[in-house]
């Protein structure tokens, strides 16, 4: 070593006592570690390293992310890196954590603010920073004026993902208006061999698994909806290399946590480098931020697996059932549920839902939840929407009678609500026109005849609060399904004055969270599903007020696989709603055996939707039969590892999906057929994940094992020599357990 570099490896342990802050939480596999010398910081959690530095012109410059590295390894402190040309101002060139537009930036700027004096320029330099419970705290501010912006880092030991978020303060004398913001740029090591996943998708089509090389340019992932949108979901995963490959390779991932218009861009800039910024959508966004005030951005979650893409939403399942989910970090166990809107859609009354829970309970069903149509005058989805009282003719003695026959059938009782929203036909819109987002003079357009009723009015807050407070303090109520089915349109807010109309962007999204907080705290027995006329509102800030998300209204139980698939990219299986409903549905006109209904189904949490009113006796005994069964794997499926052993993507054939417990003593696994061909076998399916010394028992949960199948094999049997199930025809399906005990 020469010494030059000599002197700018980590010093000894026992030198830099003094100089170095180390934080560790407790019982934590976090570390963060400050080098006063080379001016760098190290986080080092469970197999990941992150490293950035303040560099000679005290901007903060990332430096390292990927697998953990050895403690004592050498770092260069940062230095800038020049522009290659006149044409490249040098603030392009350097891998910044969080820069602001000044100076000449043309890559993404985390920061973008308008003065009153006309000034637009922002330079942010390091001042100083904090380190504690596993958090790095660093302040930035502008060159000559008041603003200021914390980022902030926090380090999860157990999985290694970060949490990146900026605040900014204004300590200017008057407003200043920010124009676009995120909560961090994520720099990969520069590359040009890169592969960007992500998810696209529209309502009944949603989380198709997409997947493009990354190009010098921007790929702009985003929802200028108001809300998440399914258009693409806030998650993206970047392999290096091309090989596909579930389980191995180098791979980035990350997910913002916000319910609100979003965007995650992801480009390789002229020195090829590769950053993924994201925050809210700077699309008609300005927030203007009064003197003295703070704007606090939304999470953006990042983690690094060299497992594969495989291996990255194992850790990310991992950190939301330990870090984002209510609960957290041991949430609850997803019951079976019975939800009656395929079956009588809007119209629900006392007599039809207790005859429908009835029968659910014979099932082994846990939870009966009432859909849409129990409120005002919803007959249908042109009015109602707003009048939460509950409809008198529908249910002449309230909703008591039937959550007491819901009770004592052993179920607890689920309701469905959609409180930002409003009919045009409705008493509240014709009380308050002005409730909803609209310009002044400008026609209001409808979605599925509905208006967006504004959130960020305290008004509106007041009244959102007001009602689901009351609903849940009238009634025995376990669980709430809120719906989302539409999305923003003439997004004013006519009531402030114009420089503040645009921050309803960040207002609406703020309230509905804390609405979401405030009522977990008055209720804490209360759960909650996400939904959006599907899985159009799944996120990881919605995620840490829901335990359970709804992911689409095609409950087709084949293209349901797809669907599946896409959404365990980013959420864990123990989010999603997997649903069992009537044969052919709506979507496809396919039929299905409730069997490999059921076999779809148990793939997540396990919910029925189909009308039971139609169902015959040997259906009531195939449920019973698999909802017991589900009962029994829910904890490997729901809290488990998931492998995606064969992709249901790109016409495949099969699909095969795997859970392993997390102790590796037990593993279950779905295997589809779509259609056989050519009389060739169903491929042989090779396990993963199992401990390879342990011996496991062969239960057989439905379909055919092949012949000569052993009764009990070690795990590296099972994963090397693999085991054939004997499935021919057409949509046909089989699960079976593995089990050490
Ligand atoms: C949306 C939901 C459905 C159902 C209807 C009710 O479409 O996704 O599950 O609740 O609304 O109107």
């Amino acid at each position: 070593m020469n010494s030059k570099r000599c002197c700018l490896v980590w010093l000894l342990p026992l030198l830099l006592l003094n100089i170095v802050a180390i934080a560790r939480g407790q019982a934590s596999n976090a570390t963060i570690r400050y080098d006063a010398v080379s001016r760098i910081f190290r986080i080092d959690a469970a197999d990941v390293t992150y490293v950035l530095g303040v560099n000679e012109k005290k901007e903060l410059q990332a430096l390292y992310w990927g697998k953990r590295l050895a403690a004592d390894d050498p770092f260069m402190p940062a230095h800038s890196r020049p522009g290659s040309s006149a044409f490249d101002i040098p603030v392009n060139a350097t891998a910044q954590e969080f820069v602001s537009w000044g100076q000449g930036l043309y890559v993404e700027p985390d920061l973008k603010v308008s003065f009153p004096d006309g000034n637009r320029d922002l330079v942010l330099e390091y001042v100083s920073h904090t380190i504690e419970n596993d958090t790095l705290t660093i302040v930035l501010k502008d060159i000559s004026r008041e603003v200021y912006v914390e980022v902030e880092y926090k380090a999860d030991g157990a999985t290694g993902i970060l949490r990146r978020s900026a605040r900014v303060e204004n300590k200017t004398a008057g407003p200043i208006t920010i124009e676009e913001i995120s909560a961090a740029t994520w720099n990969l090591p520069r590359g040009t061999d890169y592969q960007l996943r992500y998810v696209s998708g529209r309502w009944d089509t949603e989380w198709n698994l997409e997947r493009q090389p990354v190009r010098p340019g921007k790929t702009v992932l985003e929802s200028r909806r108001g809300s998440t949108g399914s258009q693409n979901n806030p998650w993206f995963a970047i392999e290096s290399g091309s090989s596909q490959d579930e389980d191995f390779g180098n791979v980035w991932f990350g997910a913002l946590g916000w319910s609100g218009s979003w965007q995650i861009t992801v480009e390789q800039d002229t020195e090829q480098q590769v950053r993924v910024t994201g925050g809210p959508n700077s699309f008609d966004f300005a927030y203007h931020l009064a003197k003295g005030e703070r704007l606090q951005t939304p999470y953006f979650y990042g983690g690094f697996s060299h497992e594969g893409i495989g291996g990255a939403s194992r850790l990310l399942h991992r950190f939301e059932l330990s870090s984002i989910l209510p609960h957290a970090p041991n949430p609850v166990l997803r019951p079976v549920l019975y939800n009656s809107w395929e079956s009588t859609e809007f119209n629900v009354n006392e007599a039809s839902q207790e005859a429908l829970a009835e029968k659910a309970a014979s099932l082994g069903v846990e939870r009966f939840v009432i859909d849409d149509g129990w409120f005002g005058e919803r007959a249908n989805e042109h009015a109602g929407l707003g009048d939460w009282y509950v409809n008198p003719v529908k249910f002449p003695h309230g909703l008591k009678p039937l959550i007491d026959k819901v009770h004592s059938l052993g179920m607890d009782f689920g309701i469905w609500v959609e409180p930002e929203m409003v009919n045009a036909n409705s008493d509240l819109y014709r009380k308050h026109p002005d409730w909803v987002l609209n310009f002044t003079g400008r026609p209001r357009t409808e979605g599925r005849n509905q208006l967006v009723l504004n959130l960020a009015r305290p008004d509106v807050r007041a009244y959102v609060a007001g009602f689901l407070d009351r609903l849940l303090n009238e009634n025995d109520i376990a669980f709430l399904k809120i719906d989302y089915n539409r999305n923003w349109s003439e997004p004013g807010w006519p009531a402030v004055s114009p420089e503040d109309q645009k921050n309803v962007y960040i207002d609406a999204i703020r309230n509905l969270y804390s609405i979401l907080e405030e009522l977990r705290a008055k209720h804490p027995k209360v759960e909650i599903e996400t939904c959006s006329g599907g899985g159009s509102r799944v996120d990881l800030g919605i995620l840490r007020y829901a335990e359970q998300a709804w992911p689409s209204d095609n409950t087709d139980a084949f293209d349901r696989l797809r669907i599946q698939n896409g959404f365990t990219y980013g959420y864990a299986p123990g989010i999603m709603v997997t649903w069992v409903t009537d044969s052919p549905t709506g979507e496809n006109n396919r039929t299905l055996s409730l069997d490999y209904r059921f076999l779809s189904g148990m793939q997540g949490a396990m919910g029925l939707g189909a009308d039971l009113n139609k169902w015959k006796p040997e259906d009531f005994a195939t449920a019973k039969k698999m909802i017991a069964q589900y009962k029994q794997i829910r904890p490997i499926v729901q809290r488990g590892l998931l492998y995606r052993l064969v992709s249901p993507l790109d016409g495949s054939e099969y699909s095969v999906t795997e859970s392993v417990s997390l102790d590796h003593s037990q593993a279950v696994v779905f295997a589809f057929l779509h259609s056989s061909q050519m009389t060739y076998p169903y491929p042989r399916i090779y396990l993963r994940g199992l401990d390879e010394h342990a011996t496991y028992r062969l239960k057989a949960l439905d379909g055919q094992m092949a012949s000569g199948t052993p009764d009990a094999a070690s795990g590296v049997y099972w994963m090397q020599n693999g085991v054939d199930v004997d499935l021919h025809g057409d949509f046909q399906a089989a699960a079976f357990l593995l089990e050490t005990r």
